[in-house]
């Protein structure tokens, strides 16, 4: 069903390791001298956020002046493009954190912006009282819903992201979490109901009424992305629904999310997902055979709540 590459690392612990799906979530046990004990150096940042949560031990996250330390109970936010530096703390015999890797919905701006940071990097901590265990198991659950074999297991490891960064958001110190731009959450909410329309920065940003430059700017700043490749992201997020849920073809599916070509459109689509869109249609269905029976005709799949109405509803 997925192409095997032999020089593929599939762990995603080393280095190597693609990420190019839209959640992955793990434990990454750090013992002092064992095979994960060296730092996680990622300049360049990654394609998605990362939110992370230390067990057990102490990390350590950058170097020289930016240096901090993690304890049990801390929480920490990477947006994509923040740079990456964390391994055990040297004072430490071991490190263990849990993590889930995301590209996130249109809607969950607001919960993604944490205010208090270093170069970048949200901090929060729920300390080890009864906050610990309900934060922890989150993210367990997470973990193990993401690997179940079933077609919905990453709807539901999203869901439950969802709720693990709702409740970051209300642990979020004097209850003062920074709000997005209001232009950056209509610029999002325009996107994301235009995403069959061919529509470039340019009008984009006159709807908003700022300039293209301000507006890229902007956007990159608050949401930690640049806006096109935002626009990407959603788009493949509704064409996966699209292909999971009806039986549009994928012309048809290329077109509502934005692609008249359809070979551009499946190339795109194989560049972040890892399996072209028929496969992936194809793997749904292997993983859920009575899916292919209740699959809504193309005429139900327009009446689908759309991710546009989602966002109009916050
Ligand atoms: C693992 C790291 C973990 C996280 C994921 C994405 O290798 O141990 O902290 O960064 O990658």
């Amino acid at each position: 069903m997925f192409e095997s590459d032999p020089h593929k690392q599939l762990n995603p612990l080393l280095p190597g390791y693609s990420f190019n799906l839209y959640l992955v979530a793990g434990m990454t046990p750090i013992i002092e001298n064992g095979p994960l004990d060296f730092f996680i150096d990622r300049p360049g940042g990654m394609e998605g956020y990362i939110v992370n949560m230390t067990v057990r031990g102490q990390g350590k996250v950058f170097d020289g002046q930016d240096a901090f330390q993690v304890n049990p109970g801390d929480l920490l936010l990477f947006s994509p493009e923040t740079p990456h530096y964390y391994g055990r703390d040297p004072g430490s015999p071991d490190w263990y954190h849990r993590w889930v890797y995301f590209r996130p919905r249109a809607y969950w701006a607001n919960w993604l912006s944490w205010p208090y940071q270093t170069r970048k990097v949200g901090r929060l901590s729920v300390g080890t009282g009864t906050l610990f265990k309900e934060f922890e198991d989150l993210f367990v659950q997470i973990d193990q819903t993401h690997r179940q074999d079933k077609y919905t297991a990453e709807e539901l490891a999203i869901n439950l992201l969802e709720r693990l960064l709702i409740r970051c958001y209300e642990e979020i110190p004097d209850n003062e979490p920074t709000q997005v731009d209001a232009r950056i959450l209509a610029t999002c909410q325009f996107i994301a109901k235009n995403l069959a329309l061919d529509i470039g920065l340019d009008d984009i940003a006159r709807h908003i009424s700022l300039s293209p430059s301000r507006l890229a700017h902007l956007f990159r700043e608050q949401m930690g992305v640049n806006i096109l490749r935002w626009r990407e992201d959603q788009r493949i997020i509704l064409a996966k629904h699209l292909l999971q849920n009806t039986h549009t073809p994928v012309a048809h599916v290329a077109g509502k999310v934005g692609y008249d070509d359809q070979l551009y459109f499946s190339r795109v689509f194989r560049k972040r997902v890892g399996l072209s869109p028929r496969d992936f249609r194809k793997s749904a269905i292997e993983h859920h055979p009575l899916l292919e029976e209740g699959l809504a005709s193309e005429a139900a799949s327009d009446n689908l709540p759309s991710f546009s109405d989602k966002l109009t509803a916050r």
